[in-house]
């Protein structure tokens, strides 16, 4: 969504503004020392982790991460888009804007009307179950054993078999159809026209906690592919921020405390149908740490259900450890082979399916099993590998009393000394505990990025006049986490034109909510002594301490580079890697004498 109000005039609308008294307007807010403080209105939490600083005029949530300015609250509150919430808060300071009207238009994202369209579409899809008997559905429904009683609680509908029935009927309705598309109903012809997304299939409307339509996923009645269609990425709905079926199971989830955790849509509608509820399916994908984090504020315990034929896969395993990020206790159970939780419920009964869910492994206890199975504990090597893949886990863990009662039970189980497996725990590196490929996404999410990093940019955003002295010394390209270096490179940017921006101006530049959640973050942060000490230290300890790393690390690189060639006996090759090391490691001698002047 481009920014194209002048930033002067969001930055004059802002200035008017007292964020403190604008998120007042909404919830309460209680005055702790220099902050304000609420329960966070975006996750559901008992203890106050949301703050409202008067000072810095940013909001920001230490429990689910979110933040901003005035303007980010009012569009995350009021789900407005920027230009839509800078016209409100123009409004209620009494700023006179003028925007032109083709693009207001334009931007719009019409959430309201999107959540009214899905329902309109459920209905329809549903009348089509109710009011035109088809023998083929009819027995498609039987063999799944799908109950009126479920088709309904889920509000389970019918797409018929032509193009245009629902684009009709929604017309008909005077609806937009610009924003039919929008909500991704239907899907436009090349050469002008629309048609319907879904057609002959069975629907599934996928809900939000708060009960509203917000995509929808349709099974094929046979056997033709795709198996499923789902509804594409809306302003509503965004993939791996909502699990299936919590908008029924959340009571249960609660009364039970934990929650069964499965992948398809019909693992989750067969199990409540048989009378089990406290269970949700993340529909196909691996789970991201936002649907992590939406479920803990129901349970902290959850059991992973793994089709059998994935269980030894060790990758697959380690995706589990965002669970142990948040401090949550996972077990997991399989399935016999060929099985999904909706077929073994078919088949055994509930209460076969909920004695399996009763006898799940921890994590711990799993994977002990599953790399058992892979090493053989008896010969040295293995057991070093088995220790590792266990330590790389226990390391994850956040309790120190869990960590150090694991600790203990590995090493009675693998009989290794506990000192020397605590000593290799201690060598190992946070770096070593995730495997790359799955989740560098969530990687980013989560706080695992370097100190110095965020120390950094922490200062910066602070007292941007700063930012001449770091130029010359520092680059975005020298720092890891990648909206730490957004950040960087955008306050460069802006310095040739503003000497001086406050944090809650440079949001306004930002388009990516995850760069404007950090900001927030990094400015709330509180962090000990932090007013005595002498921050131009701080400053020069943070980027030598970067550059020291990035040195290092490429010259683990060269060395590796070197074996390599020495391997070869490519002499030439050699030469130039270690001449490139040399100049390295001066650069890394005179950098470390430079700050002990
Ligand atoms: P599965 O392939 O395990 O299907 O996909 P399923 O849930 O057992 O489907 P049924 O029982 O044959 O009806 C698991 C989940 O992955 C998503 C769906 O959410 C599905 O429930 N999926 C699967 C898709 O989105 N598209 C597909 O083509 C397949
Ligand atoms: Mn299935």
């Amino acid at each position: 969504m481009p920014k194209t109000i002048p930033p002067e005039v969001i930055n004059d609308i802002q200035d008017r503004c007292d964020i403190v008294e604008l998120i007042s307007s909404y919830i309460p807010l209680k005055k702790t020392g220099r902050n304000f403080q609420s329960t966070c209105p975006f996750h559901s939490e008992k203890t106050p982790s949301f703050i409202v600083s008067p000072e810095k005029q940013i909001y920001h949530c230490f429990g689910c991460g979110e933040g901003g300015n005035a303007l980010s609250f009012l569009m995350k509150y009021e789900h407005l888009n920027f230009r839509e919430a800078v016209e409100t808060l123009a409004k209620r300071v009494g700023v006179a804007i003028q925007f032109e009207e083709k693009e207001t238009d334009q931007e719009k994202t019409y959430t309201n009307e999107i959540y009214r369209i899905n329902e309109l579409a459920c209905d329809f899809y549903q009348n089509n179950f109710i009011n035109k008997p088809n023998a083929e559905v009819n027995k498609y429904l039987k063999s799944r054993n799908l109950k009126e009683d479920t088709l309904k609680k889920f509000k389970i509908g019918l797409a018929p078999n032509q193009w245009d029935n629902l684009l009709n009927y929604l017309r008909a309705k005077s609806i937009n159809i610009k924003l039919i598309e929008k909500a991704g109903l239907i899907i436009a012809k090349e050469n002008g026209g629309f048609y319907d997304r879904f057609r002959n299939r069975l629907v599934i409307p996928i809900f939000d906690v708060k009960n509203r339509i917000i995509a929808f996923g349709a099974r094929a009645l046979d056997d033709s592919t795709p198996k499923y269609i789902n509804s594409p990425e809306t302003p509503i709905y965004i993939k791996g921020r909502n699990l299936f079926g919590l908008n029924l199971a959340k009571d249960a989830i609660r009364e039970k405390d934990y929650c069964i955790i499965t992948e398809g849509y019909f693992d989750v509608i067969t199990p409540m149908q048989e009378g089990l509820s406290n269970i949700v399916c993340s529909s196909g994908t691996a789970l991201t740490i936002e649907q992590i984090r939406l479920l803990k504020r129901y349970t902290k315990n959850v059991v992973v259900i793994y089709d059998a034929d994935t269980a030894g896969q060790l990758a697959t395993l380690r995706s589990l450890y965002l669970f142990l990020d948040e401090d949550m206790n996972v077990k997991i159970v399989n399935l016999p082979k060929g099985f999904d939780p909706d077929l073994f419920v078919r088949k055994f009964g509930i209460e076969k399916f909920k004695n399996l869910v009763d006898s799940a492994l921890d994590i711990f206890e799993y994977k002990l099993k599953v790399v058992t199975h892979i090493y053989d504990v008896k010969k040295i090597s293995e057991k070093t590998k088995i220790a590792l893949e266990m330590l790389s886990m226990i390391k994850r863990m956040k309790n120190e009393v869990l960590k150090s009662e694991y600790l203990k039970l590995l090493a009675e189980r693998i009989s290794i000394n506990e000192d020397s497996l605590l000593k290799e725990l201690n060598k190992i590196k946070p770096s070593q505990t995730t495997d790359n490929t799955a989740w560098d996404s969530e990687k980013n999410i989560s706080q695992t990025y370097p100190k110095n990093e965020r120390m950094l940019i922490k200062l910066i955003l602070e007292d941007t006049k700063i930012t001449d002295g770091v130029k010359g010394s520092i680059s975005p390209g020298d720092l890891q986490d990648k909206r730490l270096q957004k950040i960087l490179a955008l306050v460069f940017k802006l310095y040739d034109s503003y000497s001086e921006l406050k944090p809650n101006q440079i949001i306004n530049y930002l388009d990516d909510e995850n760069c404007i959640k950090l900001i927030s973050e990094l400015t709330s942060e509180e962090i000990l002594n932090y007013e005595t000490v002498n921050r131009d230290n701080i400053l020069q300890g943070c980027i030598k301490e970067i550059k020291n790393g990035n040195i290092k690390m490429r010259c683990q690189i060269l060395q590796t580079k070197i074996q390599e060639a020495e391997s070869q006996k490519d002499n030439e090759g050699i030469n130039k890697l270690k001449e490139e090391l040399n100049t390295l490691n001066k650069k890394r001698g005179r950098l470390n004498e430079k700050n002990r002047n």
